[in-house]
């Protein structure tokens, strides 16, 4: 069985991490979405609601796996008996970067490789943080979020604000 792990901080998942997701899940056995930790973000939503907008907007997709995980990308990989990473990658700008991560996860964990997948052309621009930001402000989201989990972020933003 090929297994993949696609991971992100999805806070929160945006359209451009779902049309990955969509088509990733068509070139594996198993996709795992995972939510993780990235050190230099402090998140909006909790690792459990992030969890939750990732399940609502996939449950049609019978091969995907929500999970969490706060160790290392590598070790979780491993543990999953993961043979490949999903990542998107957005523009030129991200490859420097993205190609870090590949090499030391690669270093890490010899038994899996990285896979990118070109985001599509509608998303390019689109960052989790985008959202967080036009939501804040009182902007619609419609175009940039799965519609399952809008009104759950404007609830959970009003809430906030
Ligand atoms: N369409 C639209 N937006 C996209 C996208 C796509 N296809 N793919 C990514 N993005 C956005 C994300 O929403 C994110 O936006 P934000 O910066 O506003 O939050 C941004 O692009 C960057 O995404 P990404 O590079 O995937 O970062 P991330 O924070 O989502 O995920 C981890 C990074 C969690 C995978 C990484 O920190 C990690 O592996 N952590 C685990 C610990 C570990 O193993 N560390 C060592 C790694 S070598």
């Amino acid at each position: 069985m090929k297994i993949a792990v696609y991971p992100g901080s999805f806070d929160p998942v945006t359209l451009g991490h779902l049309d990955i997701i969509r088509r990733a899940s068509a070139l594996f056995d198993k996709l795992i979405v995972v939510v993780m930790h990235n050190v230099s973000k402090y998140p909006m939503f909790t690792a459990e609601e992030r969890m939750h907008f990732l399940r609502r907007t996939t449950s049609g997709l019978p091969n995907v796996e929500i999970d969490g995980y706060s160790g290392l990308l590598a070790d979780y990989a491993a543990k999953q008996g993961a043979c490949t990473i999903v990542k998107g990658l957005r523009a030129v700008s991200d490859f420097d970067y993205e190609f870090s991560m590949a090499l030391a996860n690669r270093k890490l964990n010899a038994q899996v490789d990285t896979a990118f997948l070109m985001t599509s052309a509608e998303y390019m621009y689109l960052s989790s943080s985008m959202v967080k930001d036009i939501a804040l402000h009182g902007g619609k989201i419609t175009d940039f979020v799965p519609e399952e989990i809008e009104n759950e972020i404007y609830r959970r933003v009003r809430k906030d604000g």
